[in-house]
């Protein structure tokens, strides 16, 4: 049964952003950029797969061997009723799913379902993720901040945006946190629990590419953050956008390439949101300050960074 928030509105089918999977030619720049620069700990090290924690789970992000694709995006749910919820309503649009019992022991997960949204973006809803014994340590001494409010948040470039929102605000029940719109752009946040937004959803006529632009993830100290800026600096990776903080959520951070095709967005003090007195807007700015785009960056659909 699906149950309403406070603001009436039906609540969000899943809860929070439960792990990113990603391509890359390079595991081995990859453990070296997530370890040193990320402070995220190796949960599995091999030829074929790079798992790495954030935190008690079994892992938060994937890396396997490709192009540097997006891979997949896990939406984690509440328990085995919200992920045959969630099946029901994507073939109520007439979206394939696929429960997948292998894949679920692949990813530590009691049970999972696959599809595929409308941009193509190969996605996995599941529950019950296991959390190994071993306590979290991170190799920089960072603490994540996850928990109910997931790993952070992920940013999609998708063709046609009347039709992500369909899929992702009036199926899967994402309620929308507010807007950027600026002449060129219209970028709208969206959020499945109190993080200001878990997904965020641009058009390719910013001239992107469709897949996963960035996915965030924050940490719990400034200190962190600009321990790791200091690594991008002395050159552990491409810094893309300065450090800044959102107009919306208003995270200070700052953006880097990974050794994939994607950026992350690595930051701090992100506000929560209340559903009871939240009420979306529109801002015409994308930030405070800061997030000034680098030379040699490559474009992200923004003028000065988000
Ligand atoms: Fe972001």
């Amino acid at each position: 049964m699906v149950s309403a928030t406070a603001a009436g509105r039906p609540a969000p089918l899943v809860s929070s952003l439960g792990y990113v999977g990603v391509t890359a030619v390079d595991l081995g720049a990859w453990e070296q950029f997530g370890t040193q620069v990320l402070g995220l700990e190796i949960a599995e090290s091999g030829p074929d797969r790079l798992l790495l924690r954030a935190d008690e789970r079994a892992f938060r992000v994937s890396v396997t061997p490709g192009d540097g694709s997006c891979d997949f995006i896990g939406w984690e749910v509440a328990d085995a009723a919200a992920l045959g919820e969630v099946a029901a309503a994507l073939g109520r649009i007439g979206v394939e799913t696929t429960r997948d019992p292998v894949l679920a022991k692949e990813r530590s997960v009691a049970d999972l379902v696959r599809a595929v949204d409308p941009a193509g973006t190969n996605l996995e809803f599941f529950y019950g993720q296991e959390t190994p014994g071993t306590p979290f340590k991170s190799p920089t001494s960072a603490t994540f901040v996850t928990g109910d409010l997931g790993l952070g948040h992920a940013v999609l470039v998708v063709p046609d945006m009347a039709e992500a929102e369909r899929f992702y605000l009036e199926t899967l029940g994402f309620l929308e946190s507010d807007r950027v719109r600026t002449p060129r752009f219209d970028v709208l946040f969206t959020h499945c629990n109190p993080r200001h937004h878990s997904l965020a959803m641009m058009p390719t006529n910013t001239g992107l590419e469709p897949g996963l632009h960035h996915f965030m993830i924050e940490v719990d100290d400034l200190d962190t953050v600009g321990h790791a800026l200091d690594k991008v600096l002395d050159g552990a990776a491409q810094l893309n956008s300065s450090i800044g903080k959102h107009i919306n959520d208003l995270m200070v951070s700052f953006y880097c390439q990974t050794p994939s095709k994607c950026e992350v967005e690595y930051g701090v003090g992100g506000i929560t949101i209340d559903d009871a007195t939240w009420v979306p807007s529109v801002h015409t700015i994308e930030n405070v300050w800061g997030h000034r785009r680098m030379p040699g960056a490559p474009p992200d659909g923004m003028p000065d960074g988000m």
